[in-house]
């Protein structure tokens, strides 16, 4: 069974302004000293609040990203941030291709209709062959794919862990096929949509659900602790 560090990773979405954000970073240092043994925390707050999270946070274990990122180095993009610039403010990490930048700012590929038609897993099946392809990956940890079902997104709906695992298990499938079986057992494969504490634990517990992308419930502090405790247990 392949040991794969579990990643907890609360996108903030758009909420929080500086003082905000300032005060949300402060409370998560302070509730997360350390944290268990086999998990990784991140959160991706609004770019206007990176650099004010990066200090608050960068004395605990808990790592920075985006929310997005446009792939040209430098020039005339306004309103984007490239890879360097978000690096140099301490991001590690990045979410590409939410499913609500699809909806609403032309990421295309986005389909309501696809679980009432039954056909989801192919669908992301070939979401996460378009999404990835040509990419070229040496280390497992430099992709974490997040299957978000978008009925479950902000609804208060969970996808039952079975429902959960029966995606990533076919994502799982998917990255061996493209990438080898070694570099694909190492890749987390995250769940989100109403992820909570009390349900992160038996989410964590399949065996192809490494973690989860967390919206709502990364907006309060204790919240997103707890979860990252469970998902330790
Ligand atoms: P919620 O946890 O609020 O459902 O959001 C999930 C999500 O979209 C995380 O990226």
């Amino acid at each position: 069974m392949p040991n794969r560090t579990l990643l907890i990773a609360g996108n903030w979405k758009m909420n929080n302004n500086v003082a905000e954000a300032a005060k949300l970073a402060d409370e998560l240092a302070q509730a997360l000293p350390e944290v268990p043994a086999g998990v990784e925390v991140l959160v991706c707050p609004p770019t206007i609040d990176i650099t004010t999270v990066h200090d608050r946070i960068q004395a605990a274990p808990i790592a920075l990203g985006a929310q997005n990122v446009y792939w040209e180095a430098k020039g005339a993009f306004t309103g984007e941030s490239s890879c360097d610039m978000l690096k140099s403010a301490g991001c590690t990490y990045c979410i590409i291709g939410h499913s609500e930048r699809r909806d609403y700012f032309h990421e295309t590929d986005e389909s309501l209709e696809v679980r009432e038609a039954g056909t989801y897993v192919e669908h992301v099946v070939n979401q996460v062959k378009a999404g990835l392809a040509g990419l070229e990956i040496t280390c497992p940890k430099q992709v974490v794919v997040a299957y978000e079902p978008i009925w479950a997104i902000g609804t208060g709906k969970t996808a039952t862990a079975e429902d959960a695992q029966e995606v990533c298990g076919a994502i799982r499938e998917t990255l061996k096929e493209m990438f080898g079986e070694e570099l694909a057992n190492g890749i987390r494969v995250l769940y989100g949509g109403s992820a909570k504490p009390g349900n992160i634990a038996e989410l964590v517990a399949k065996p192809d659900v490494d973690g989860a992308l967390v919206g709502g419930a990364s907006l309060k502090a204790a919240d997103f602790a707890s979860m990252v405790v469970k998902a330790g247990e």
